[in-house]
């Protein structure tokens, strides 16, 4: 069996794949890590069969409703995930086969109600349900002490000793971060509470903070809808931008060709613009476009605070067709820093 980690921070995603037929699966992929997930199926050689998270993240962003689209392959999930993008439900006693590869399906819950762990062969992929010298966490939403008692020591703890186990996070970058159940059995401090009700109070008792992008996390991930970051990360590639060296240039010689606009609210730009800048808050562009800017020809600038906005900005005008719409590289903050010239009031 191929299996490779690749790791995101304190994430593990993974592929696994059957060496005779080069046939496999992803499991737990990370938004930040497409492309190298991408590449990295690439230099293996395998043909991925199926896209699978082991339940709903709430810590990160996952990619399996992208990863599955653009392998043209089936999105993976427990039968009572939420996520409308799933094409495969599975639960419990549910086999996947992946090439010479039979995958069990094992429902694990308790850090959310629709984790699994996968085991195949000597190996289980086990979510968040057991971690190395840990387990999940059971105070994020779906999660429950009880049920992650009954995944441990009445599903997992059962598996042979020389089981090896593969978590989703390990939170220490350990190079390889495997471990087995004998191993965990031993000397995970979590399980050294086998009484359920010691289990759950343990549990109960800790104090974590929320994970960063709780919302957004839950959101994408339950929904497949963009993050923020995604969605500017898109416009990103549909426009050309401006430097900050070339802007300045321009605005010092006083460019007739160009109009920046500036699409911060009125404030901001009250208190300071790139001078000669129009302003044209983003929340109006459409609105405003054909009376502001009447010729499509026209080189348009587009600043904001930090660059973020005006990306979006600049994209949503070269789709109303201003095929020289471009944004600052950088912001309003950017070009403060650098010492640019401001211009105050309207
Ligand atoms: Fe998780």
């Amino acid at each position: 069996m191929l299996l490779e980690q690749i790791r995101s921070g304190g994430c593990l995603s993974y592929l696994v794949a059957c060496e005779a037929t080069r046939v496999g699966l992803v499991v737990d992929p990370e938004l930040d890590q497409l492309e190298r997930t991408l590449a990295l199926i690439a230099s293996t050689g395998v043909r991925v069969r199926y896209v699978m998270d082991t339940h709903t993240h709430a810590d990160h962003f996952s990619a399996v409703a992208l990863l599955a689209r653009r392998l043209d392959v089936p999105a993976v999930g427990h039968r009572s995930s939420v996520a409308p993008f799933l094409d495969l439900r599975v639960e419990d006693g549910d086999t996947l086969l992946v090439g010479d590869l039979r995958v069990a399906v094992l429902h694990t819950p308790g850090h959310t109600s629709d984790s699994m762990s996968l085991h195949v062969e000597d190996r289980v992929l086990t979510g968040d349900a057991l971690l190395i010298g840990g387990t999940g966490r059971t105070d994020l939403p779906t999660g429950d002490p009880a049920a992650l008692h009954e995944s441990l020591f009445g599903r997992l703890l059962r598996l042979d000793d020389a089981t090896r186990v593969y978590p989703a996070h390990d939170y220490k970058q350990r190079a390889q971060a495997v471990t087995t159940i004998g191993a965990e059995r031993a000397e995970n401090p979590r399980l050294k509470h086998h009484e359920r009700t010691a289990f759950v109070a343990q549990m109960q008792a800790l104090d974590l903070a929320m994970p960063k992008h709780l919302t957004e996390a839950l959101r994408t991930n339950r929904s497949g809808g963009m993050t923020v970051k995604q969605l500017i990360a898109d416009a990103a590639r549909q426009i050309p931008f401006m430097s900050m060296r070339e802007l300045s240039d321009r605005v010092a010689r006083r460019d007739p060709e160009l109009v920046v606009v500036d699409v911060r609210e009125r404030d901001a730009y009250l208190a300071g613009h790139v001078p000669g800048a129009r302003h044209i808050p983003r929340g109006q562009l459409e609105l405003r476009l054909d009376s502001e800017l009447p010729d499509p020809t026209v080189r348009v600038a587009c600043v904001c605070q930090v660059g973020k906005i005006s990306t979006l900005a600049a994209a949503t005008l070269r789709q109303l067709g201003f095929g020289r719409a471009v944004a600052l590289d950088g912001g309003m903050e950017a070009w403060q820093a650098a010492g640019h010239p401001l211009e105050r009031g309207a």
